[in-house]
């Protein structure tokens, strides 16, 4: 029998920077999902959500839980501001998407891991580079050859919201932001045993109550006994590349946005990718609630991104403690 497929009801909790990402893609399948609801702590950005949306606005997300029935809420707020959102939508069954990094805190993520388990939701974490086409072509690579060691590298740049320069806001740089790099490496290499990462502070000296790494490096040894190195930093060089290295003169260059470089012997191949990504991964998880597709199809559910916080945020214990060796708590 074919499988419903209705148009759902989404809300927004948080109306800035990446919600206006998401907003692109929702306005490319109106015919699939209504953004009823935007809930933001700033009234103009709830106001310019209604104007292009027709939504109604909350200023407090509990009002917003109480008024509306919704299929499916996005969480769009900073990473320090999660405070009991995500389980008022589990205790109403309403299935989640969850920016990056979903929490700076363990023991919330769990909570939330354990909420969308027990009532069976549908979740998806704003990890998009997930859905790069041409990665899976480099991880097929992968598979196929004894990897030996990687070096990978992402310089950004500064982002100018109020809360990314503070540690605890943020999570700091390698957290926040390197976080979509990290978890390419658990894409292709697996899973982390222990990292040990070291920082520096005093490089950026114009930003003003700043006190996130400037750059930081980290030694990582995988439970397969890969080892690497990821060196990233927030001063907007532009590199990107993750690097690894196998045997007999084999290597592939890959950035996260799928241009890859496959280098053997006799042979170079090079690829990049086709797909809108952050499309993709929008429009999967609204087929996903909708039930025209399986779940399974998500390449990103909140179980799966878990596992790359701990990975960031045993970097960001490890730094902040001198470098010590630190287990990705799961
Ligand atoms: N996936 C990506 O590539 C990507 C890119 C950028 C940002 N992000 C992530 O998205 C999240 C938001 O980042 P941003 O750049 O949009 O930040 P932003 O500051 O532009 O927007 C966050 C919004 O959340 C609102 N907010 C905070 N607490 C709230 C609450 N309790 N109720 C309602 N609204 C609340 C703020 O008022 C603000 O408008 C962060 O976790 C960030 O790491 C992901």
């Amino acid at each position: 029998m074919a499988k419903a497929k209705k148009k759902i009801k989404v809300g927004f909790i948080g109306c800035g920077g990446i919600a206006q990402y998401h907003f692109s893609h929702f306005d490319k399948m109106r015919e699939k999902a209504d953004i009823v609801a935007a809930c933001d702590l700033r009234p103009e950005r709830t106001q310019a959500t209604a104007d292009r949306f027709g939504s109604r606005q909350y200023q407090d997300y509990r009002e917003m839980f109480e008024k509306e029935k919704l299929d499916a809420v996005y969480v769009c707020v900073e990473p320090g501001a999660h405070d009991g959102m995500e389980f008022i939508a589990i205790d109403k069954g309403i299935n989640l998407f969850v920016q990056k990094p979903m929490s700076l805190d363990m023991k919330y993520a769990k909570k939330v891991l354990a909420g969308i388990k027990k009532n069976k939701l549908i979740s998806s974490v704003g990890l998009q580079c997930r859905y790069v086409d041409s990665l899976p072509i480099v991880k097929n690579w992968i598979s196929h050859k004894k990897i030996a060691l990687i070096n990978c590298t992402r310089f950004g740049g500064f982002p100018l919201v109020w809360w990314w320069r503070l540690k605890k806001q943020s999570g700091g740089q390698a957290v926040e932001q390197t976080i979509h790099d990290f978890d390419l490496c658990r894409y292709f290499f697996g899973e982390v045993a222990k990292v040990q990462s070291i920082c520096r502070r005093g490089v950026i000296t114009n930003i003003e109550g700043n006190d996130v790494e400037d750059c930081s490096s980290t030694l990582i040894t995988f439970k397969s006994g890969l080892i690497g190195t990821f060196s990233t930093g927030c001063f907007g060089s532009g590199d990107h590349y993750i690097t690894a290295y196998a045997p007999d003169g084999c290597k592939v260059v890959c950035s996260l946005f799928g241009n890859y470089t496959i280098t053997e012997p006799n042979m170079t191949i090079t690829g990049k990718a086709s797909n809108d990504f952050g499309q993709e991964s929008d429009e999967t998880f609204v087929d996903a609630v909708r039930g025209a597709i399986s779940s399974d199809e998500i390449l990103t559910p909140y179980s799966e991104a878990i596992k790359t916080l701990a990975f960031v945020i045993a970097i960001s214990k490890s730094m902040e403690n001198g470098g010590i060796a630190v287990e990705p708590e799961l």
